[in-house]
């Protein structure tokens, strides 16, 4: 194993980790306790960090309180999921409404045929099913595409992250799940072209993200989608947009406002609206594959099974949030105040001399540790990891809470008083960093 030399970065970070340790005893007693009968102390590897993540007790609108009682502005909006925030009452009044008729009714309920019905006008798809993550929707879409084209390779893209089976990130990990996986450079078109031509009689699909989220906020090139679905297409491939974070991105998802049309997109995260959800959805003709009982008589279909597939409390919150809560026009709305927000934060960035960059999209962004932003994982991945760790201390010791790796998603209840506290505390905290590090 190698180790990482030691930078000025890293010594800080070492310390910045004690002091978080200190001043956090309930979170760490209660990790301790977690670790017990749960391996990493808890079931969601993206929470994990050194020394340990916080517990929370609880939260309400755009803050969170831990267990020794601090309460900070919540800055990352579980990486997209809490787009409501943590307490919004229009869907809590509705959801409890519908629960207190019943729980479960283990078949069909006209919540699920409504939700549906929002989406497929929403984002323009004629057929849509549910599943109960966004990494279920993308094994279903894949299957989709399998299953369609009669071929099995998919392409996927150096950076993409479609699901915990479904990890480019950084490599491809042995846990993923086993299709023959071709993986393309993200927003370089002309490799990617290449690599559709060299495998165009294999590929049954392209999965590809129109904004790398865990990759690190990477918006796709100008171009650079319609690009590769115009070359999928053209090989016989089937073209899926996973927008599990980014349909948050305009009226009809981020897709669209790239002028890229997908066969097929996946869903995910704020429509549960803080309750478990996924949905893929596409054209009538690939998605009629589902149909096992179509009226012309049987033929073969795809079985798609799921017991809480469409369970009532993900149904009737995701009618709200389609519904009434993120409608066509907060979405507009809400990429611009991103936008705006963005802008103020590569501007404190760049006044700190720290070599630190911020890309991504509407109310979507992350940090890098890098001056020039990076317009893939790879150049993301060359600056110091150290220094993002130390910004994420120094956030959270100011009351604010991000992502370890740097993500900040706005959630539409931030007040224009917490944003404006978030760029004070991230100058102030690059400030000490600039300091400490300075040279005598
Ligand atoms: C782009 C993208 N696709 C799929 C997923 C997987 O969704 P889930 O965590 O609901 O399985 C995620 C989760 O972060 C994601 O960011």
């Amino acid at each position: 194993m190698t180790v990482a030399p030691s930078t000025p970065f890293s010594e800080l970070a070492d310390t910045a980790r004690r002091d978080f340790a200190d001043r956090n005893p309930q979170s760490r007693l209660q990790y301790a306790r977690a670790r017990e009968v749960l391996p990493g102390g808890h079931t969601r590897t993206v929470l994990t960090h050194a020394p340990f993540p916080l517990t929370f007790a609880s939260g309400a609108e755009a803050t969170l309180t831990d267990l020794d009682g601090h309460t900070y502005i919540d800055a990352l909006g579980d990486y997209t999921a809490g787009l409501l925030g943590h307490s919004d009452g229009r869907v809590r009044e509705f959801v409890m409404r519908a629960l207190v008729e019943n729980t479960s009714v283990g078949g069909i309920h006209p919540y699920e045929e409504r939700l549906a019905r929002l989406m497929c006008a929403r984002f323009g798809i004629d057929r849509v099913r549910f599943t109960n993550s966004g990494t279920e929707a993308n094994l279903m879409a894949i299957t989709t595409a399998i299953h369609a084209t009669g071929r099995r390779r998919v392409m996927v893209f150096n950076g993409g992250y479609h699901g915990g089976v479904l990890y480019f990130v950084t490599g491809s990990p042995t846990t993923n799940a086993p299709y023959d996986f071709v993986v393309a450079p993200y927003n370089d078109l002309a490799g990617t072209l290449e690599l559709i031509e060299q495998h165009r009689r294999e590929l049954a699909a392209v999965l590809v993200e129109p904004m790398q989220g865990s990759g690190g906020c990477l918006p796709s090139a100008p171009g650079f989608l319609a690009g590769v679905f115009a070359a999928a297409r053209t090989a016989g491939a089937v073209c899926i947009c996973d927008e599990v974070m980014t349909s948050r991105h305009g009226p009809g998802g981020m897709a669209a406002l790239l002028d890229a049309e997908p066969d097929l997109t996946t869903y995910g995260k704020y429509i549960g609206g803080g309750f478990s959800f996924g949905a893929f959805g596409g054209t009538a003709e690939l998605m009629d594959q589902y149909d096992s009982n179509p009226p012309s008589g049987p033929r073969p279909y795809i079985s798609h099974a799921g017991t809480f597939n469409n369970n009532i409390a993900s149904m009737a919150a995701g009618t709200v949030v389609l519904g009434d809560v993120f409608t066509p026009e907060i979405a507009v709305s809400h990429t611009s105040r991103g936008d705006e927000f963005r802008a103020d934060v590569a501007t404190v960035l760049a006044r700190s001399g720290i070599p630190m960059s911020v890309t991504g999209f509407g109310s979507m962004m992350s940090f890098h540790a890098v001056a020039e932003p990076p317009t893939d994982v790879i150049a993301s991945m060359r600056g110091d990891t150290a220094l993002l760790e130390l910004v994420f201390f120094g956030l959270l010791r100011r009351g604010v809470y991000t992502a370890a790796r740097g993500m900040i998603n706005l959630s539409l209840v931030h007040t224009d008083e917490q944003l404006a506290a978030v760029l004070d505390a991230l100058g102030d905290c690059l400030e000490e960093i600039a300091v400490e590090t300075r040279s005598p």
